[in-house]
């Protein structure tokens, strides 16, 4: 267990050198098993399949969907159903839905559970106005009542095990997961993933982890440790200073899958050139067989400076890549940038197993998420 840190305190800043936590322990959400305490985080925009996949073969334990719009579900909205396809090689996934109608987000959580996700993650943490001003997202932690309704009905909805993601209020400052946490648990979620942030600080400040070790101590289910978690240093010490079962990453983990490897194994290695071309490669033309060439060009042009930044190229590298408008364009330019990136990409390709879906056609989010 762990010690209560005093008021406004970030207990993990004390023990920075502390502790040793083994992150390829297996641990359970209900039925089912993560079996590592590393958790790759919904984003908005970012969470496709191709990420999603790449994250669990880089060591994440548990894989998440962006939030999916619960009216877009009700409505049979042809693009919305497409964030529903589920690779083989992706389980155990998380189908994250957003959505203020418990009525319509119990509907909603029985495609995603027929869609072959092992859970349903309830969105109460976007803070984006788009979201909030539909009394979806962060916005429910302001109204409990209403969170619990959203959280039973979908629990009696689905035999999955239902999860929440939340801030930690509305405001800076608030302790309102404190207080709506445990009544989220009674009213049937069988884990809760903090992100300490209030919906008002969007992505500044830190995330207070002095909170999750409280929201720990609160109630019997896992804890998902959110925020700010960029280094295998900083999961440990998250992890045996909170007492949560997982840390999450996100913003640490667009175009490094690398940072997961080095989370869960220790293996601080940084990739060759040729490394971070196959894996970019391969990430364009995962991309592209999900969501057609058209859309995957706009999408992927974040991803280049992503995996091309931390030194890794030269900043005109980039510059050029992201202007050109076809994807095979920039597979050949990054090629003759490391020629010897090609027996790794065949190596990569011949590796991933079959006969996972794929569907061409898909949107991309214009949501900021959680
Ligand atoms: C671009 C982006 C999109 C996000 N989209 C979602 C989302 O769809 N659902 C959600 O619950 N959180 C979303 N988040 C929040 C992350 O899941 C995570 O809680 C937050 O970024 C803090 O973790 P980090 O410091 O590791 O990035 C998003 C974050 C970013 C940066």
């Amino acid at each position: 267990m762990v010690a209560a840190a005093p008021d406004g305190v970030n207990t993990c800043e004390y023990h920075l050198k502390a502790v040793f936590v083994d992150l390829r322990e297996s641990w359970r959400i209900r039925d089912v098993e993560i079996p590592t305490r590393l958790v790759l985080a919904p984003m908005a925009g970012v969470s496709v399949q191709a990420f999603r996949r790449q994250g669990r073969r880089f060591g994440a334990g548990l894989v998440c969907s962006e939030m999916v719009s619960c009216a877009g579900i009700e409505h049979r909205n042809e693009r919305t159903l497409g964030y529903l396809r589920v690779a083989g090689d992706e389980h155990p996934l998380a189908i994250q839905i957003f959505g203020s109608e418990p009525r319509a987000m119990a509907e909603a959580a029985k495609l995603v559970e027929a869609a072959g996700a092992d859970l349903v993650d309830i969105n109460f943490g976007c803070p984006v106005r788009k979201v909030t001003k539909t009394g979806a997202g962060a916005t429910l932690l302001a109204e409990p009542a209403r969170a619990c309704a959203i959280v039973e009905a979908v629990a009696s909805a689905v035999d999955v095990p239902v999860s929440v993601k939340m801030r930690r209020g509305l405001r800076d400052g608030a302790r309102t997961c404190l207080e709506v946490g445990p009544r989220l648990v009674e009213a049937g979620a069988a884990t809760l993933t903090l992100h300490p942030r209030s919906a008002q600080q969007m992505y500044t400040g830190t995330a207070d982890h002095a909170l999750t070790a409280e929201l720990v101590s609160l109630v019997d289910v896992p804890v998902i440790a959110s925020g700010d978690i960029t280094s295998r240093a900083r999961a440990q010490t998250v992890l045996a200073t909170t007492g949560a079962a997982a840390v999450m990453v996100g913003r640490g983990a667009q175009g490094n899958p690398w940072i997961l490897r080095e989370i869960v194994d220790g293996d601080g290695r940084d990739p060759t050139r040729e490394e971070v071309v196959a894996e970019l490669v391969l990430f364009i033309r995962e991309t592209v067989r999900e969501l057609g060439e058209r859309r995957a060009s706009g999408f992927l042009k974040k991803f280049y400076s992503w995996y091309l930044g931390h030194g890794r190229f030269p900043r005109p590298f980039k510059q050029e890549l992201v202007v050109l408008d076809s994807t095979v364009a920039v597979e050949r330019l990054l090629i003759a940038a490391a020629p010897g990136a090609l027996p790794l990409l065949e190596r990569l390709e011949a590796e991933l197993p079959g006969g996972e879906e794929v569907l061409l056609g898909l949107p991309i989010s214009v949501y900021g998420g959680g």
